[in-house]
């Protein structure tokens, strides 16, 4: 197995207009990783950390201001117009990636037609995709804006997946859903991840520790950790993965931290580590991000390991 995605020192800004003022403003800073061979990378941080910033740069939505990408090797912007059948994507809100008057057929055949299939091949791989998101086959030639929340992401997740894409970005791809159904397509992505490499965007660390191999754990657009899941869910090297670990709710209320108890928190987005406001173990060090420390094959940004 070797790497397949790989980001070198990637940040992106943004122009941000005030009233009086520009100023740039990272969406990520100096992120660095990369991602194996059917692997399922989750990329964890709550809202603004600078997920989607992230996913953006894999589907070339957006351009690094500074490092760069690579898929196999090579710079993703050298890639023609086959990048997008190498590496495709599945966004929260479904309806917004789908066409609501075409058919579901014609949603997932969308893909093979821009990419010159003959008529016999796409109906094979079309009926494949269906039959294994598993979207009842009465709704097949119904318009998608008819179908609920959850048939609609059945059919996102056919049309992203019938290319046999090399890799899969899936932005929050259940946080727009009723926690009944966000189990069900949630198990149709531990299918997908058997067959597939994944990036899996999410705010939700239940759902991070659920579905991937590794865990990027994301503050104030800066990685704090990269751990394998089983290890980062036993003990996070990082004080910013404890406070998560404890906020999790747990079955019994008097085992139960509050995320209230242990005290929000104010993300800073400046030269030091971000979540050094709230952190147990401040020192003045914690003004400068630190560097990079890896330990037994994980990474944490953190001065406790310096
Ligand atoms: N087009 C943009 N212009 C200005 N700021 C942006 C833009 N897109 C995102 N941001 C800012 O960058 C930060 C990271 O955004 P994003 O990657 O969407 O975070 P997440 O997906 O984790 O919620 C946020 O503070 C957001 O407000
Ligand atoms: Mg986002």
């Amino acid at each position: 197995m070797g790497v397949l995605l790989e980001f070198q020192n990637v940040s992106v800004s943004y122009l941000q207009r005030g009233f009086f003022s520009k100023k740039n403003f990272f969406g990520i800073r100096n992120v660095s990783f990369h991602l194996e061979e059917k692997e399922t990378l989750a990329i964890l941080g709550e809202s603004g950390s600078g997920k989607s910033t992230i996913g953006k740069v894999i589907l070339r939505l957006i351009f690094p201001t500074e490092g760069r990408a690579l898929l196999k090797g090579k710079d993703i912007f050298k890639y023609r117009r086959d990048y997008t059948k190498k590496v495709s994507a599945i966004f929260q809100d479904p309806a917004a990636s789908l066409n609501p008057r075409y058919t579901v057929w014609k949603a997932v055949e969308e893909p093979l037609l821009v990419h010159g299939y003959s008529k016999q091949k796409r109906k094979e791989l079309v009926e494949k995709a269906l039959l294994w998101a598993k979207v009842e086959k009465h709704l097949w030639d119904k318009k998608t804006s008819l179908l609920s929340g959850g048939q609609k992401q059945r059919v996102a997740i056919a049309r992203a997946t019938v290319l046999n894409p090399l890799l899969i970005v899936a932005d929050e791809p259940t946080a727009a859903l009723d926690l009944s159904i966000q189990y069900e397509i949630l198990k149709l992505f531990k299918e997908l991840k058997k067959n597939t490499s994944m990036v899996f965007i999410t705010h939700d660390i239940r759902i991070a520790v659920h579905i991937s191999d590794r865990i990027l754990l994301l503050l104030g657009g800066r990685i704090m950790e990269i751990s394998p899941t089983r290890e980062f869910a036993k003990k996070p090297l990082h004080p910013y993965g404890d406070y998560l670990l404890k906020s999790i709710p747990v079955n019994s209320p008097y085992k139960r931290t509050l995320l209230d108890d242990i005290g929000e928190f104010k993300t800073l987005r400046d030269e030091g580590c971000p979540f050094r406001l709230a952190c147990p173990h401040y020192e003045k060090k914690c003004e400068k991000y630190p560097p990079k420390v890896e330990i037994n094959g994980r990474v944490v940004y953190c001065w406790l390991y310096v």
